[in-house]
């Protein structure tokens, strides 16, 4: 990467009604001649010129893609069929997204290539040819079958991050099964949920999985769960820990006594485009979580082909994200998008710091990793552990890193830039949701000139624009909610059982259009800089500010390591603005430290900005995927109760603690 300027000031733009933005975040890196002249797409106006035609002409730029992309048992007849948000895909196509995923290497230079190298925590490795993975999800549809799961009915997958769970994944894909994958994390009475709302027949789960050394009681809790679940007839058990367990007679089978004996080959049926292929719940910040549908063709081309962009794949690749697949993120960019593109996927079981901080530069350089896909939350934790973890080691496999999940503080962007990237990798900041199936704005690493915390250009196919509360679009560089104006293939189809929650949650704001919850911005070079969820968005002044860009603040001084801002009611300004701030170690909370990071915000952002209250926490309020849960600290910051659903809360002590101290 070449090197950039100093940050340079820019204006700011201030209105009532839209979101004020505060970042003065201006460096520019622009991809090599080396990266670009490798890469799946070199240049920015081969960008844009695609680009262009994927939204002046979806039915033209959809149909070759699909065609090129996907492997059809029977054609498709018409691209795209009815408004948003009813809009059908590839109608009259006929596929197996398992076929695809695996079939279509066999028998090419592919089959003997590795699909999957698994990394257990105790350290144990696994790597699984494409043929032979094959041969393991072939046997699994049988066992399926053999259990009496049609089509259309749904099993629940409750598993550790290892291989079988690919395999039980695509063994739903193969027979059409529909299958919603619970991470290992919740607890029963979230598993039961789910369970009950899609009313699973089947529930896939082990015996347990290795996180930081202990054994995550895995059946304990399927036991627990089904005591509530009348749907489900079958339990199927993989052994993983040997860990001892309870299997209840009639109702409970090892995964290994019923693989033996099933056939090794499996003809999988053709399904169609719209066949639905997975539910995966997503938590609202109030009401019970949303069961968001996904249909084969259409996310499956949405994942396979920002694959090859986004993550510029080449045969060569070991690809590396760090992403349980109980999130959409293991759906799309651990399982289906890669597989399909014949990638080589390294997954791994366990937990970052085990046993020690170095854990995740230990494997890139144990199994030569060439792609790093990984959150904000787990950067910011690398930073906090500090560099000497990461400087013990080589790190020159990599060629390409990933973010997702949240805005990256452009601190985090640079550390991960200068420290894993050795500057040398093009940082991908993508930015895609549950319900948008699979990458929707994002640079292309050959192509986009990157600005640290912007996750820049719309994605092919994606009409995104900044719009203001009445719906009009907003000018350059002033704040509003990011909505996408035309459909898309992987977009999400319903909420499982509640369409009108769907539409209501989605399509109510702006009739017609797709909201995504977030407010942003679109600068000069039309990049899209995320500031928050509209929910978090705080009111100061008369000023709505957006959270991301006061963290990042915060985050750019030497002692913090992360850092949420909320507001507070306040007679005078509305919101008082709040920030609870963890440190990095070695750093001391104290009086002083808290007026000089007011004072660091003041300057970095102005005094709009600056915090009416700082306040050190030990650790932050984070969802299990690792996005800080700010609607629980406005609770504390008001000093209410906690309100609204904290299912998804990682760790209540964080909250009962950061209650008591002040
Ligand atoms: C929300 C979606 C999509 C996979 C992981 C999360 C936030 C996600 C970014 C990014 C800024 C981001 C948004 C979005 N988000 N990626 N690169 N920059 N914000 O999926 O749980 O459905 O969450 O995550 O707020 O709406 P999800």
């Amino acid at each position: 990467m070449r090197s950039a300027p100093k940050p340079k000031k820019s204006a700011t733009h201030v209105t009532d009604q839209t979101i004020t933005s505060v970042s003065r975040e201006s460096r520019v890196f622009r991809p090599s001649a080396e990266f670009q002249r490798q890469a799946n797409l070199g240049s920015l106006a081969a960008y844009k010129k695609l680009y262009a035609e994927s939204v002046n002409s979806p039915e033209k730029f959809w149909k070759r893609q699909a065609e090129e992309q996907l492997v059809w048992r029977k054609p498709f007849k018409t691209v795209m069929k009815g408004a948003m948000p009813d809009t059908k895909w590839f109608v009259g196509g006929k596929l197996n997204v398992a076929e695809n995923c695996i079939d279509r290497h066999l028998g090419t230079a592919r089959e003997n290539k590795a699909a999957i190298i698994f990394e257990g925590e105790p350290g144990d490795v696994r790597t699984m040819t494409y043929k032979q993975l094959h041969l393991h999800v072939c046997r699994l549809a049988h066992v399926f079958e053999n259990m009496g799961l049609v089509a259309g009915d749904r099993v629940a997958i409750y598993l550790p991050m290892v291989p079988e769970a690919m395999i039980t994944m695509l063994a739903c894909a193969r027979i059409g099964a529909i299958h919603t994958v619970v991470f290992g994390g919740f607890s029963p009475e979230a598993l039961k949920d789910r369970i009950n709302d899609c009313k699973a027949k089947l529930v896939v789960t082990a015996d347990g999985g290795w996180r930081r050394g202990k054994i995550i009681e895995l059946k304990p809790n399927v036991d627990k769960a089904l005591e509530g679940t009348p749907s489900v007839q079958t339990v199927l058990v993989l052994k993983r820990t040997a860990n001892p367990i309870n299997m209840k007679e009639g109702r409970d089978v090892w995964w290994h006594d019923a693989w033996e004996g099933a056939p090794n080959q499996h003809k999988a049926k053709a399904f169609d485009s719209e066949n639905p292929l997975f539910i995966l719940y997503t938590s609202g910040s109030t009401g019970k979580p949303k069961g968001v549908l996904h249909t084969s063709a259409g996310y499956l081309l949405g994942a396979k082909l920002s694959s090859h962009y986004v993550f510029d794949l080449k045969e060569t690749d070991r690809y590396f994200c760090s992403a349980d697949i109980g999130w959409i993120t293991g759906h799309s960019y651990v399982v289906y998008g890669l597989l399909s593109n014949g990638a080589t996927v390294f997954i791994y079981e366990g937990a970052p710091n085990q046993p020690e901080p170095d854990r995740f530069w230990r494997m890139i350089d144990r199994h030569s990793l060439t792609i790093l896909y990984t959150a904000p939350t787990a950067i910011r934790a690398f930073m906090r552990w500090g560099d000497n973890y990461v400087l013990r080691h080589r790190l020159d496999s990599l060629r390409l890193l990933g973010s997702v999940g949240e805005p990256i503080n452009p601190e985090a962007w640079m550390w991960y830039h200068t420290m894993i990237g050795k500057k040398r990798c093009p940082i991908v900041d993508t930015w895609w949701q549950t319900e948008t199936g699979a990458i929707t704005i994002t640079p292309l690493p050959g192509a986009t000139p990157l600005k640290p915390g912007s996750a820049t250009l719309p994605f092919f196919g994606i009409a995104a624009k900044i719009v203001d509360d009445k719906g009009k679009e907003a000018p350059r560089n002033s704040g509003g909610k990011l909505v996408i104006t035309k459909p898309w293939p992987s977009m999400l189809r319903t909420l499982w059982g509640d369409d009108a929650r769907f539409k209501q949650a989605y399509f109510s704001e702006f009739p017609g259009t797709y909201f995504t919850g977030d407010g942003a911005r679109q600068d000069k070079d039309g990049y899209f800089w995320i500031v928050g969820r509209i929910d978090d968005v705080l009111n100061v002044s008369g000023h709505r500010i957006g959270t991301a860009e006061i963290e990042s603040a915060l985050v750019s001084h030497p002692s913090v390591a992360e850092a949420a801002a909320v507001g507070k009611p306040d007679d005078l300004k509305g919101q008082a603005l709040v920030v609870f701030v963890t440190l990095k170690s070695g750093h001391e909370a104290s009086e002083a430290l808290k007026e000089s990071l007011r004072a660091h915000v003041g300057k970095e952002i102005g005094s709009l900005a600056k915090p009416d209250q700082v306040r050190f926490a030990a650790s932050l309020p984070k969802t299990r995927s690792g996005k800080i849960m700010r609607r629980i600290l406005k609770d504390i910051a008001a000093g209410t109760q906690v309100k609204g659903d904290t299912s998804t809360l990682e760790d209540f002590s964080v909250v009962a603690s950061l209650q008591q101290e002040e």
